[in-house]
Order: structure tokens, then sequence, then C-alpha cells
């Protein structure tokens, strides 16, 4: 079942399957998820958008760092995490920019917040609102240990302060990509995610990317459905001093 190397070469693109298509406007799916109203925006800390460490300097010093001292990470860490990772940078009349690029502007990837111990934040499952930069708890506790658990054992995601899930809502690249979709969202996860880990290295904490996981058992902690929304990429933070 050689399904990755099928994919990779249905996927191509050439001059003869891109002639004469044309995208329906009326099916474009909505940018943002949207929660219904009554769930509570929890407004996270300006972020710094000039300072932090020079950049040359967060490549040089950035690292997969897998232990945590399980200190709580103050909020305004993880606002800076979460704005580096997808904050808006750029709003013109009919478009907003992020930090990130993404495949034609359409930006399917969706961040989840699961909080372990962040000072001001109950731990949970939060979604990142990135027009408002804010967080909408959608359920309470600590999901530390079962997602170690959903990621193969891999302690760190217990021992973290927080974790971010990157989900991809496929629908959305799907519409203008078909199937070639498929390339893009991790791109773009993969963007994002190398943005969330420097800027933990500017705000002195430790990060490491995750891959390796049960896709079904992270699915279900974050409650999406694993065929309209899935999630494709993990990353855990922490103190490390
Ligand atoms: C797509 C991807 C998936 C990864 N998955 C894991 C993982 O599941 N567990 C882990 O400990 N590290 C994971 N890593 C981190 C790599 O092991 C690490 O980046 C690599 O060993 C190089 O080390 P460095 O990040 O310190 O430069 C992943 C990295 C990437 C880019």
């Amino acid at each position: 079942m050689a399904y990755g190397d099928d994919y990779q070469q249905l996927s191509k693109y050439s001059r003869e399957t891109l002639k004469g298509k044309n995208l329906d406007w009326n099916s474009k799916p909505p940018l943002y998820k949207q929660y219904p109203p009554d769930l509570e925006h929890i407004e996270l800390d300006k972020p710094d958008r000039q300072g932090g460490e020079p950049f040359y300097s967060l490549l040089q010093q950035r690292r997969s760092e897998r232990s945590y001292n399980k200190a709580a990470v103050s909020g305004s860490k993880l606002s800076q995490v979460l704005w580096a990772a997808q904050g808006i940078t750029l709003t013109t009349e009919y478009h907003q920019f992020r930090t990130a690029p993404s495949a034609g502007g359409l930006f399917p990837i969706e961040t989840y917040c699961a909080i372990n111990n962040v000072e001001g934040f109950k731990p949970g499952i939060y979604h990142y609102q990135v027009p408002y930069h804010s967080l909408i708890l959608l359920k309470e506790g600590s999901y530390g240990l079962e997602l170690a658990r959903a990621a193969l054992g891999q302690k760190m995601l217990r021992d973290s302060s927080f974790n971010l899930v990157w989900s991809a809502m496929i629908e959305r690249s799907r519409w203008k990509y078909d199937q070639r979709a498929y390339r893009y969202i991790y791109l773009d996860a993969g963007h994002i995610a190398q943005n969330a880990a420097l800027a933990a290295v500017s705000c002195g904490l430790g990060s490491c990317q995750v891959g390796a996981f049960f896709d079904e058992e992270v699915n279900q902690i974050i409650d999406l459905d694993g065929v309209n929304e899935f999630a494709i990429y993990l990353s855990s933070f922490g103190e490390t001093k």
C-alpha cells in the first residue's frame, strides 16, 4: 500500500491538469472557526511585535527541548507564542495576513492550546481565536497525561506547561487546491510551528515539535471529527531552567 508514493505522483501539477479550473466563490468556506457567542473570550496579553532577541541568535539557539521543570509559565509568554504562531500582522480591505505564510491565503490550520500550568488560566483545552488574539475555553481539565499517552507515551506533553495542537480544516484549502491541499496543510503547519518554536526561544521557553501520535486519540481529546478537521501536528512548551 504505497499510497504516499501514489499521492505524490497523483497530486503533481502539470500544464494539462491545471487547465480550465474555475473556483466556485459561493462555496468558499469561512476563514475563521466560530463558536457559539455565549462562550467567553479570554483576552490574551498584548503581544510584543518589535522586541525579543535578535533573529539570528534565536535560530542559533533553537533546539528541541524535551525536559521541563513543570513551573507555571506566565500568561504573557503564552500570548507571545500564540501570536508568533498565527497572529494577525496586516489587515487590508479584503484580507488579514498573519505571521506565517499560507497557500492561497486560505489559512486552513487551527490552533488549540492544552494548558497544564499557565498563570491565570485554568487547565483545559482552549481554541485560539486568531482575529481577537483571545482563547475560548472548550473544556476544563488537565489533558497533559492523555496527550502524552496519545503521543506514543511522550512524557514531555504531560510535563509541559502547555501544548499546542494544530488541526487542518481541510475544505478551506481543498476548495481551491483539491487533493493537492493535503500537501499544503503540512507546509502551512511547519511554518506555524517554527514561528512558535522561535518565539519560545525568545521567551526563554523550551519547546519540541511532535509528529508521532495516534491520530484518532488526539482528535478525540480535542473533539475533532477526524474527517473535516483533524490534528496534524503538536508542540510542547515549558520552562527548562
Ligand atoms: C515533523 C517533525 C516531527 C517531529 N516529531 C517528534 C516527536 O514526535 N517527538 C520528538 O521527541 N521529537 C520530534 N521532532 C523533533 C526532532 O526529533 C528534532 O527536530 C530533530 O531531532 C533535530 O533536533 P533539533 O530540533 O534539536 O534541531 C519532530 C520534528 C519534526 C520537524
